[in-house]
């Protein structure tokens, strides 16, 4: 067995013979010497094999090449003053080599892989992902995942959740993203889904008398893949009995302080809070980054007569008009670039920026000739407009200027580098409308989901001012997790169903079994859900998600190593009663 980590060996161990296991991560010569840095999980030691103090065939040291395998025994010595490197944390010692073994051969490598940074493409990385993994970023980001797993279980264990697996192999209930869907074999023709989230049975677990419930579960939704998105993921899900909002906010912030202690040894202070409104409003985005100011301001007021026709039309028809200023960069900024950021915003659905700079004393810009001059020294006055100020208006319906600004804001700050990236601005975001009306599907749709509980049930027709009992947990711009008090009544539930505008038919092959459960004494519940890889990509420094999954898939939801999705046989297709429409196959 291997009994020691390279990394761990210092001065103390010196004249202490020990073998030790691990990949070649770099050879070199030196004369009549040969040096390995030999490496394992824990870091690297650095061997020296002297082909005189060798017991061995001395040919091996030729044969050794990197990445391979080996076993090395010999005896730990100090390394020479001038030898020492103490960038390294072994850099005081090494091992000198007294035997040797191959313990596996290596073939030429698809890419190098001690280089630290990659030095090819994602999709090769991926295809090769065990190989990827032996980078020490990789290994780094695992290894912070598992220990954050580790930190999750001790807090949860310690307050009296209980750990219960919820199946894989569940029913299909269309709502939220799009199921990932499964044959059955012995009910030809009937499908199993897997789920988006363990929603419906933790909250059936409550009602079952487990009081508080935890897994760390895994998740699978079938929608349009982002940098901080995967078709599988992992939640941290939670429910737990006889709760109200503010005890799961509690017991959340604690956990979260908890694992941020034990695995970065930082101490947070109390989270904020922020209305639903509010992020809206200041940030455009119900998962406002804090680190930097650059608010969105409401300009509706003092445009509102405006004799420019494209801000009047926005103001009659009940659109609103915001803006960020970006302060004291305005000649940064050319015809050019702003030219470019109202593409950028095109994607949120407006169909552009309006801009001002403030120079020498004076508005310039394409608006000055629209707006009237007791308005431009309005917007001056309420928005402390200085010289070299730059001002970034979108008109348009809210959702899509609250949309356009709040991606601009976050894109100007990474551009003029505002954002200080040591800062972790943890936030609550609370007050959420109780529906968002779908564009695509034309109806009003739960936010959270249906089992939501509203916060002001009297107000459940106007579908505007109805809000909900849930909240967010939002870091640094991403949200981390989300959940809310659900329904615990059989009336309340189908006053909200209701209001969705589901039939009767429609709950019942929906969620009959669960809307039955509600019927046998339902404790009042509450929970919420982390999403595992968004916490570990934040506490490792990365804005990209396969980083911190060991083997992840990529935007087309494939794995390239093991190449799945993969075709089936046609007795496999026959077994399940399906067969594949002739040419619908990418191949
Ligand atoms: P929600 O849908 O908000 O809530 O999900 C909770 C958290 O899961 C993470 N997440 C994802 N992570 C990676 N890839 C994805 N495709 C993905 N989708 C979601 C996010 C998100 O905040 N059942 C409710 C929770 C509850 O009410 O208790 C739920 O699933 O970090």
């Amino acid at each position: 067995m291997k009994n020691f980590n390279n990394g761990e060996f210092r001065l103390n161990d010196i004249n202490k013979t020990v073998t030790v296991y691990g990949w070649v991560n770099k050879k070199r010569n030196m004369g009549g010497l040969t040096f390995i840095d030999l490496r394992d999980r824990s870091g690297i030691i650095q061997i020296v094999l002297n082909k005189s103090t060798l017991k061995i065939n001395e040919n091996i040291i030729d044969d050794i090449k990197n990445e391979y395998c080996i076993k090395v025994t010999g005896e730990i010595a100090a390394r020479a003053n001038d030898m020492k490197n103490l960038k390294m944390a072994t850099g005081e010692i090494e091992l000198i080599a007294s035997d040797i073994e191959i313990i596996g051969e290596s073939e030429a490598l698809p890419f190098n892989i001690n280089g630290g940074s990659l030095d090819t493409t994602e999709n090769n990385s991926l295809k090769y992902r065990y190989l990827d993994l032996r980078r020490e970023a990789l290994q780094k980001n695992i290894i912070m995942r598992a220990k954050i797993t580790t930190s999750v279980r001790n807090y949860l264990n310690s307050n009296y959740f209980l750990e219960i697996e919820t199946p894989v192999l569940c029913k299909s209930t269309p709502e939220g993203a799009r199921d990932y869907i499964v044959p059955s074999r012995v009910s030809k023709g009937s499908f199993y889904a897997l789920p988006q989230s363990p929603q419906l049975f933790k909250q059936l677990l409550m009602l079952s008398g487990f009081e508080r419930y935890y897994q760390v579960a895994k998740c699978f939704r079938d929608e349009d893949l982002r940098a901080d998105r995967q078709p599988e993921f992992t939640q941290i899900d939670m429910e737990m009995s006889f709760v109200d909002q503010e005890d799961v906010i509690n017991m959340v912030e604690g956990l979260l302080k908890h694992v941020l202690k034990e695995v970065k040894n930082i101490t947070l202070p109390d989270f904020p809070r922020m209305t639903w409104n509010n992020a809206m409003d200041n940030y455009g985005s119900d998962k406002p980054d804090t680190r930097f100011d650059m608010l969105l301001k409401d300009l509706t007021e003092i445009l509102r007569g405006t004799s420019f026709n494209l801000f009047n039309n926005v103001i009659e028809s009940n659109g609103i008009i915001k803006c960020i200023v970006v302060k004291n960069n305005a000649t940064k900024y050319s015809r050019k670039e702003i030219d470019n950021l109202t593409e950028f915003v095109k994607i949120y659905g407006t169909k552009g920026i309006s801009s001002l700079k403030y120079e020498n004393d004076a508005f310039t810009g394409s608006l000055v000739k629209n707006i009237e001059i007791e308005k431009l020294n309005k917007i001056k006055d309420e928005l402390n407009i200085e010289n070299n100020d730059l001002i970034l208006i979108v008109a348009d319906k809210p959702n899509i200027v609250w949309a356009s600004l709040g991606a601009l804001r976050i894109k100007i700050a990474k551009e003029l580098n505002l954002i200080d990236n040591d800062k972790l601005n943890f936030l609550w975001v609370v007050d959420f409308p109780m529906f968002e009306y779908s564009e695509t599907d034309n109806r009003w749709k739960a936010t959270h989901h249906p089992f939501t509980m509203p916060k002001n049930i009297e107000e459940i027709n106007d579908p505007v001012h109805c809000l909900s009992d849930s909240y967010d947990i939002v870091l640094n711009g991403y949200e981390l997790g989300g959940g809310s008090v659900r329904i615990h009544d059989p009336k309340t539930q189908r006053i909200v169903f209701d209001a969705l505008g589901l039939t009767e038919d429609e709950i019942k092959t929906k969620f009959g079994f669960f809307i039955e459960a509600f019927k046998y004494g339902s404790p009042n519940h509450a929970g919420l859900a982390i999403g595992l890889e968004r916490f570990t990509m934040l506490m490792c420094g990365t804005d990209n998600i396969k980083d911190v999954i060991a083997f992840p898939k990529t935007q087309s939801a494939s794995d390239l190593m093991s190449e799945a999705p993969s075709i089936v046989t046609n007795d496999q297709l026959k077994d399940l009663g399906i067969e594949v429409i002739k040419g619908i196959r990418n191949e």
